[in-house]
């Protein structure tokens, strides 16, 4: 069967960047199914030879190594471009001529891919529906949908419901992209295709987890549309409630679509809502020294650029066990880490070390931009009576693997067209993970609290946090990538 991809938003950052250097270097490995085709849908009034031109530019700059003149040169051959404003209704209509022209009335799964502002989201998914395009009788028809998803529950709710107007869920392919990341995929794998990890991953041995998302850039040139959003929803909603899933979920029946879903819905649904009195005392957040001053930036702005939030997850296996999801923007440096804190030892038979809480196993997945596991223990010193020190086995994907990691995008394309969702959110998903935040939002503007915090670009937020951290007994695990890093994101 043939594929045709149609993307919306095609003069965009994202389709130059991401997504057609995905596309392309899945054709380079011969991953690509034949006779796909991509259409490329957006106001700038290309001709398929100037679009063609301009992403010979742009993937031969986002590629890297991977680009070769040949190759591109069959594979931009199956790119096409048609002018065209979501606004217009006839813009659509001949979008439709243009595609059952491309495919020749054969049976093909389209995919259409909404790679542009949120805001025009709806529109588009009304239009596909207006014109017929969401019909299947020719074919599968999907439609993947770019983060952000709604910028509140209601607002996601009713982004929902308009979808569902014209796709069944089935049809629908939410993206968060670090599913498609090889490292939080193998979270997944570490776990249920291991045997040793799953008996101690429960609140028997493990004291906490922490989740940290940590960018090196400031919010740069984008202050105008950071500033409406605001750490929370930009990285916790999605990225950090993704990651805590994965790691907490219990096993799925199978590795299904729905059975790996329904099991993540169970822990949103397991996270208890935050009263606005436990947002004050289990939640911090902070903006950069110089934030304010930012393009875009509203002189006195309350939106947060890091923050932290301790949220329990009340089942058998986690209650107890605090995970603490932190994010900010200007840190130290650029790195997505999940860290797994075991208890300490019972009983500590020797008396030379250091015997507190961070001196106790851990285990870090370290997820971008140093892809890889450590694992951290206890060793004695040799020839030092009985010193210990804590060390650490690690595992790169570098090493083991050698070449490059595959960019997320090229998994979750492939995905997309193959038909498989297991890698994408969820209707329910998305709405459950905005009622785990809202009450955040909405307590820290209605009660003032916790206060705005600053910090120093380059820290790991404010010093504040490490006060916070260390009243609970505990620390922060403040490591830029201890692997060695072989790959961006
Ligand atoms: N950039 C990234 O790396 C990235 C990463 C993750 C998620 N995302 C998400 O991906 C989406 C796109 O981001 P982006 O950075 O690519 O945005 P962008 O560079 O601003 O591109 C927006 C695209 O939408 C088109 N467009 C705007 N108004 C239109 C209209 N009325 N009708 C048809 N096309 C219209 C623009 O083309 P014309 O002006 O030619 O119409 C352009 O191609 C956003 O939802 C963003 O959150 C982006």
């Amino acid at each position: 069967m043939s594929h045709t991809i149609i993307i919306f938003g095609a003069s965009g950052d994202l389709t130059s960047r991401k997504l057609i250097p995905a596309l392309y270097g899945m054709s380079r490995k011969g991953r690509l199914p034949e006779a796909t085709r991509i259409v490329g849908f957006a106001r700038s009034p290309f001709s398929h030879d100037d679009w063609r031109a301009k992403l010979t530019e742009s993937t031969r700059k986002f590629a890297g190594g991977e680009f070769d003149a040949a190759s591109w040169q069959t594979f931009s051959q199956s790119i096409f471009y048609h002018p065209g404003d979501v606004g217009r209704r006839e813009d659509f209509v001949e979008l439709k001529s243009l595609l059952d022209k491309l495919e020749s009335g054969a049976e093909t799964t389209r995919v259409y891919y909404l790679a542009m502002a949120p805001q025009f989201y709806e529109q588009a998914v009304e239009q596909l529906g207006a014109a017929g395009l969401a019909d299947e009788s020719r074919g599968t028809r999907r439609i993947v949908i770019e983060k952000p998803f709604g910028t509140d529950l209601a607002t996601a709710r009713h982004l929902n419901e308009v979808v569902h107007k014209v796709f069944t869920e089935r049809q629908v392919y939410r993206i968060d992209h670090y599913l498609g990341k090889e490292t939080v995929q193998n979270v997944l794998v570490l776990r249920f295709a291991n045997t040793i990890f799953e008996p101690i991953w429960n609140r028997n041995y493990i004291d906490h987890v922490q989740i940290t998302v940590a960018e090196e850039v400031d919010v740069g040139r984008r202050g105008d549309y950071y500033d409406k959003a605001g750490v929370l929803r930009d990285m916790f909603q999605n990225h950090l409630l993704q990651l805590l899933m994965i790691t907490a979920m219990e096993a799925p029946v199978r590795y299904k679509a729905d059975a790996v879903r329904d099991e993540k819905v169970k822990v949103l649904q397991a996270i208890r809502v935050p009263t606005p009195d436990e947002v004050c005392r289990d939640t911090l957040r902070a903006q950069y020294d110089g934030y304010l001053k930012s393009p875009g930036v509203a002189p006195d702005s309350q939106t947060p650029t890091f923050a932290v939030a301790k949220l329990s997850v009340e089942n058998w296996r986690w209650q107890g066990v605090p995970f603490y999801l932190r994010s900010g923007k200007a840190m130290s440096c650029r790195t997505t880490q999940i860290v797994i804190q075991f208890r300490e030892p019972p009983h500590m038979l020797f008396q030379s070390g250091n015997h507190s809480m961070h001196e106790a196993n851990r285990l870090v997945v370290q997820v971008q931009p140093a892809e890889g596991i450590q694992l951290h223990f206890q060793t004695k010193v040799p020839d030092a009576g009985m010193q210990l020190r804590l060390t650490d086995l690690d595992f790169s994907f570098q090493r083991e693997f050698h070449g490059t990691m595959p960019e997320a995008y090229q998994r979750l394309l492939l995905d997309a067209m193959a038909g498989d969702a297991s890698l994408f959110a969820r209707a329910d998903e998305v709405e459950a993970a905005w009622g785990i935040i809202d009450p955040i939002i909405a307590a820290w503007r209605t009660t003032g609290r916790p206060e705005m915090l600053t910090y120093e670009p380059g820290l790991w937020g404010p010093m504040q946090a490490i006060d916070w951290m260390d009243a609970q007994g505990r620390s922060w695990f403040d490591a830029c990538p201890v692997l060695d890093a072989g790959h961006k994101e």
